[in-house]
């Protein structure tokens, strides 16, 4: 078992900050596992950063099962979420149950994250009682994309009042923590003064109880549209395009490999 469990993570509310980031394959969750990371979390993200589709619908279980096993591989500090994709929990309360614990038992994750509120709640419910640790996720939740035509900031004003109930909700029905993607910071902090459980922001301000930001963003590794609330803390793109082009630039000009780089005789 890693070193931080979910009862750590619920114990941190109010304690300290929960740090969460994104991880898809066994080296960066190796790097990430050094960097005082509370959560790793295997996204279903990863159908648009690692897999190159437009959104996270296509994502299945082999594919979710096949980067988390990479992932726990890596890790042994960080608590590692796997996100249950499109599909894989929303049909039935027994195929949500056998899904979500193929994740714990052959994957080696300590808990899943499902996205949505009241009409989920008989599944979560039944992973919890079964011994599944389940992260929900309220407000923009990407699997629901074809119904809201975008990705747009939820909950202002009345809406604000149904994520208040759905997070109560979900905490009642055992969720451990709850993801809150795209709401404003003053609903993020009415909801997470109501709860019990930890609430983890992307895009909802300050007052969470803690954060996550989907790695390739974080590293500036990502092209093309960036959400406002990304902050970048590295320029990765521009520096593997460096060193990439500088490496085909000596090969072609036949100074790689150099002395250096080959066997003695
Ligand atoms: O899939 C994902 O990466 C996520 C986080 C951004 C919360 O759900």
């Amino acid at each position: 078992m890693n070193e931080i469990t979910v009862p750590k993570i619920m114990k941190s509310k109010n304690i300290s900050k929960i740090t969460v980031v994104t991880a898809y394959d066994y080296t960066m969750a190796r790097l990430v596992d050094q960097c005082n990371i509370d959560i790793i979390l295997v996204g279903d993200s990863l159908g648009m950063v690692t897999l190159g589709y437009a959104d996270t619908l296509p994502v299945d279980m082999r594919d979710m099962l096949h980067h988390t096993k990479a992932v726990v591989r890596g890790t042994s500090n960080a608590l590692v979420v796997a996100d249950m994709p499109f599909m894989s929990y929303q049909t039935s309360v027994g195929k949500a149950v056998f899904n979500a614990g193929r994740f714990l038992k052959e994957a080696g994750a300590g808990a899943v994250k499902v996205e949505g509120g009241s009409v989920i709640l008989p599944q979560i419910e039944s992973m919890v009682q079964t011994g599944i640790p389940v992260m929900g996720h309220l407000g923009l939740n990407p699997q629901q994309i074809a119904v809201m035509g975008g990705y747009k900031v939820q909950g202002r004003g009345k809406a604000g009042d149904l994520l208040l109930s759905q997070a109560l909700e979900l905490e009642k029905a055992g969720c451990f923590s709850i993801v809150l993607e795209a709401v404003p910071p003053s609903l993020a902090e009415k909801i997470t003064s109501r709860l019990r459980i930890p609430t983890i922001g992307i895009g909802a301000g300050p007052h969470c109880d803690g954060q996550v930001l989907v790695i390739n963003d974080i590293l500036g590794i990502t092209e093309g549209f960036r959400p406002k609330f990304v902050k970048t803390y590295a320029n990765l793109a521009t520096e593997i395009k460096k060193a990439v082009s500088s490496y085909s630039a000596e090969v072609r000009d036949s100074v790689f490999p150099g002395p250096d780089h080959c066997y003695k005789d």
